[in-house]
């Protein structure tokens, strides 16, 4: 079996495996548990001067990290990726600032990773590369020889051509990008947004089946929406409603209903538009006051980025004028917890909760609105009330599906998600489930990886890799297997996961 080299920003410290808040790191534990192989990236730490790689073991999993510098995680991480490169794919250009130097670091760090990586690699790896990131780095390792396959996943949106062309590096990050051989997308619309804008900055035309033509080599683009756990999760649910955290909160809610938000804080989630939307609903209808509790859990997140701040502010006076306007001496409308909580703990809650409410103005999949649905009661289950905005929209359209930005909407689906009909929430919860239940996050893994291989046999001149490569490709497909059209989904039938998950905040 090829040895897999997993690339991300966000490297969870072997101690710490399961307990990262992130989905991107969550969603790749299960294969790496499972697979093994090197996992490479940030550590998470910095040091006055870059740094060597620093190796560390655990299980089947080689972890090697490298440091950033105090410049390097301001301008790379916190500037460039979470100030510019986060907000312009999640189509949010007011959020977004640029500078060139910020640009100019974020590219130095993905040479600087792509140099530390390449002495580490074998002939017959897989290269499988995540996020926004590190989108120069497919072309970063192919400049320094690396010729292994090479795939790159996005867990985030992929905005129009109008909006890329707002930034001005972004063209040069789209043709880095087409240096791999696979590129990953959670849906068909990122798929048909890249492709489009491949062919009109990056100088690919379309192929039949899922192919782009770039520069003589070829390059496939495909779609694979992250999922979960969803049996595990729901067994983590279910014995945690009955342990005392939820006992606790289902005793302090004195039977009123549960309206539960779960997010990390961040301007994507539409927390500000959540909370409006609720307003909205104590506005319109008094009748609900005393019989509702909306908990809002908004884990800090990304605190040294102005704009979370900014948003962690807006929201608590939010919530403060929700609470000063509407609470009684014996009631309280809206809990706002900014704290992550335990995976268990999170489970009971969810499945303590009649509405789910997953709101964001723009997401890449989010991984809690799965999470919510697999969580539920099938006897008594709640109704997830999601964005159409989230990627997981088009698995989960049993939900009462709103646009975040309109507070009437939400305040609409509030009130008929906590009036519903039993035989309505079962209807709805058994529909969600079918879509969810059978897939899982180490699947999810492996089709990518499957897909990998696939791409990989293609005729060497396809891919524009020299002679010197074919031994290290003729063992990278040993199946001999080829690609599937361009938005179809790789499903690998040999999954039989069963490692528990923590829930995501993607
Ligand atoms: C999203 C991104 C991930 C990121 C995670 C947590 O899920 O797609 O790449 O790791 O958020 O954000 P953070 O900045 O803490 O890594």
């Amino acid at each position: 079996m090829n040895r897999l080299v997993v690339v991300s920003n966000r490297v969870p410290a072997p101690a710490a495996a399961g307990a990262q808040a992130g989905g991107l790191a969550v969603a790749l534990e299960a294969l790496m548990e499972r697979r093994g192989g090197v996992w490479f990236g940030w550590s998470g730490n910095l040091s006055e001067a870059p740094g060597p790689v620093r190796l560390a073991e655990s299980g089947r999993v080689k972890y090697a990290t490298i440091d950033l510098t105090a410049e390097e995680h301001e301008r790379y991480y916190n500037e460039f990726s979470n100030s510019t490169l986060w907000p312009l794919l999640h189509s949010m250009p007011e959020l977004m600032t640029f500078d060139r130097r910020n640009a100019q670091i974020y590219r130095q760090v993905n040479e600087r990773l792509a140099e530390a990586l390449q002495p580490m690699l074998r002939a017959d790896d897989l290269i499988w590369i995540h996020d926004y990131h590190l989108m120069g780095m497919p072309q970063a390792l192919r400049s320094r020889g690396v010729r292994a396959p090479i795939g790159f996943f996005l867990h985030i949106p992929f905005p129009s051509a109008d909006m890329l062309a707002s930034v001005p590096e972004a063209g040069a990050l789209l043709r880095d990008l087409l240096a791999a051989d696979l590129l990953g997308f959670q849906t068909e619309n990122d798929v048909e947004n890249f492709a489009e804008v491949a062919c009109r900055i990056g100088d690919a035309v379309r192929m039949p089946n899922g192919w782009l033509s770039v520069g003589g080599r070829r390059v496939r683009l495909g779609v694979f929406p992250v999922e979960i756990e969803a049996h595990d999760f729901a067994a983590i649910a279910e014995d945690a409603w009955r342990a005392a955290p939820t006992e606790r909160l289902r005793r302090s809610l004195g039977g009123q209903r549960l309206v539960l938000g779960v997010d990390r804080m961040d301007p994507t989630k539409g927390l500000l538009q959540r909370v409006a939307g609720y307003r909205r609903l104590l506005e319109t209808r008094p009748e609900l006051r005393r019989r509702v509790t909306f908990l809002q859990i908004a884990a800090e997140s990304r605190k040294d980025v102005i704009a979370y701040r900014d948003l962690r502010n807006a929201v608590e006076r939010e919530a403060g004028s929700i609470n000063s306007e509407f609470s009684e001496p014996d009631w309280m409308p809206l809990r706002l917890v900014a704290r992550a909580g335990a995976r268990s703990t999170i489970a009971g809650y969810m499945r303590e909760a009649r509405v789910g409410l997953v709101t964001p103005l723009r997401d890449g999949m989010n991984l809690v609105a799965k999470e919510y649905v697999a969580a539920q009661d099938p006897q008594d289950p709640g109704v997830l009330i999601l964005s159409r905005f989230a990627g997981a929209a088009r698995q989960l359209g049993a939900a009462l599906i709103v646009n975040p930005h309109d507070a009437d909407e939400m305040a609409d689906a509030l009130d008929a998600a906590l009036t519903m009909s039993l035989a309505d929430r079962q209807a709805r919860w058994r529909e969600s489930w079918t879509a969810i239940q059978g897939a899982s996050a180490l699947a999810w893994g492996r089709s990518f990886v499957g897909a990998l291989l696939r791409t990989a046999a293609a005729p060497l001149h396809a891919r524009g890799v020299s002679g010197g490569d074919k031994g290290a490709l003729a063992m990278a497909n040993p199946l001999g297997l080829i690609a599937r059209p361009l938005g179809g989904r790789d499903v690998d039938l040999t999954d039989g996961s069963t490692a528990l998950r923590p829930p995501h905040m993607s």
